[in-house]
């Protein structure tokens, strides 16, 4: 009975119907644009200390802190997966946190032994070691705190002192996330200094002050302990020029590569930067994304599996070499099918 309506009269196309090309599976996979491949995706993952350890995250379903050991077969997996590199975050245990947050850069500290367990057994993975100081310290800032007051340039000092352990545990890529102004070049000198020249920076160049990093302070056990906010050092999120500072001074510091965080809410500025810089530029797909797409999914809400591709893609799109992901894993063995 349908068959028979009436056509609007649809000359004035001259001929241009965009449908044409999306009616057959092929045809879409022909005109396609962008790709989604194992190698775009970054791993994060969380160490603890203990043997055989893996701990849930409840803000987090379905990601889990991991032992040195049980990192070491995450690292095998994300390997034979296709995943280039990880990146690691250090849940250091509550008696070594303090003040001056100097187990950052003590060289036994978790974070350095893990990095070395890695390096060792799977040599052909990359490795990104956060440097930071919130995951050392007692208060739960990135930067040493004075009077309430986030420190800058004595923060940069004790980021220095990390990275350098971290290199030489092993780190491939050194990426400090604090937003300290000058920790770059600060970072670029004393890894070269010490011979460090290969070692690459991935700067968290436009790192919003944002409410999504909510389950990554719960996974890293510093959540509890933070006072006020980190709106003096990480970004307004009204702010887009800025960011194309931030990223044009990190890369006249030395920086490698740059990165853009959170991911979803920020995909105007990963365009931006894409269009203004020659420089390879990640998203980070962050801990309250993955929990949105993960509860919302688990509500019925929506289609958990098509959410995960779809927000992926989206940075794909938006111009990211590539997505710093908790779905690393997951999505990679399936892209390689
Ligand atoms: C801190 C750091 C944070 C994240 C990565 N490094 C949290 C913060 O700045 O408070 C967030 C990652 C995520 O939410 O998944 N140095």
């Amino acid at each position: 009975m349908s068959t028979d309506w009436p056509k609007h009269d649809m000359s004035f196309l001259a001929g241009s119907r965009l449908r044409r090309t999306r009616q057959a599976g092929w045809s879409r996979d022909m005109v396609r644009e962008t790709q989604l491949l194992p190698r775009d995706l970054i791993w994060p993952l969380f160490v603890i200390e203990g043997s055989n350890e893996r701990t849930a995250i409840k803000t987090m379903p379905g990601v889990e802190r991991l032992s040195i050991d049980l990192m070491v077969e995450a690292a095998k997996a994300a390997r034979d997966a296709g995943i280039p590199a990880l990146a690691i975050f250090p849940n250091t245990p509550d008696h070594l946190r303090a003040e001056d947050g100097a187990e950052a850069y003590n060289p036994d500290n978790l974070m350095c032994r893990v990095l070395s367990a890695i390096k060792s057994a799977v040599p052909d993975i990359g490795l990104i070691a956060d440097v930071a100081l919130d995951e050392y310290s007692s208060d739960g800032q990135d930067g040493l705190v004075r009077d309430g007051e986030i420190l800058n340039d004595e923060t940069v000092a004790a980021m220095v002192k990390s990275a350098l352990v971290q290199a030489r545990a092993g780190a491939d890529i050194i990426a400090p996330s604090d937003m300290m102004d000058g920790r770059v070049a600060g970072i670029r000198e004393a890894l070269d200094g010490e011979g460090f020249e290969h070692v690459q920076i991935m700067a968290y160049s436009a790192k919003y002050a944002s409410c999504f990093y909510g389950p990554f302070r719960e996974a890293v056990g510093s959540g509890s302990r933070l006072k006020g906010d980190k709106r003096t050092y990480q970004m307004d999120y009204a702010n887009t020029d800025e960011a194309l500072r931030e990223i044009e001074q990190d890369i006249a510091e030395g920086a490698d590569s740059v990165m853009i965080k959170p991911g979803l809410p920020y995909l105007d500025i990963i365009r931006r930067a894409k269009d203004a810089f020659n420089i390879p530029i990640y998203a980070y797909q962050v801990s309250g994304e993955y929990a949105m797409i993960e509860m919302a999914g688990a509500a019925g809400a929506i289609n958990r599996d098509a959410a995960v591709l779809e927000s992926l893609w989206s940075f794909k799109r938006a111009g990211a070499n590539g997505i710093l992901t908790y779905y690393a894993l997951e999505m990679a063995r399936k892209l390689s099918h």
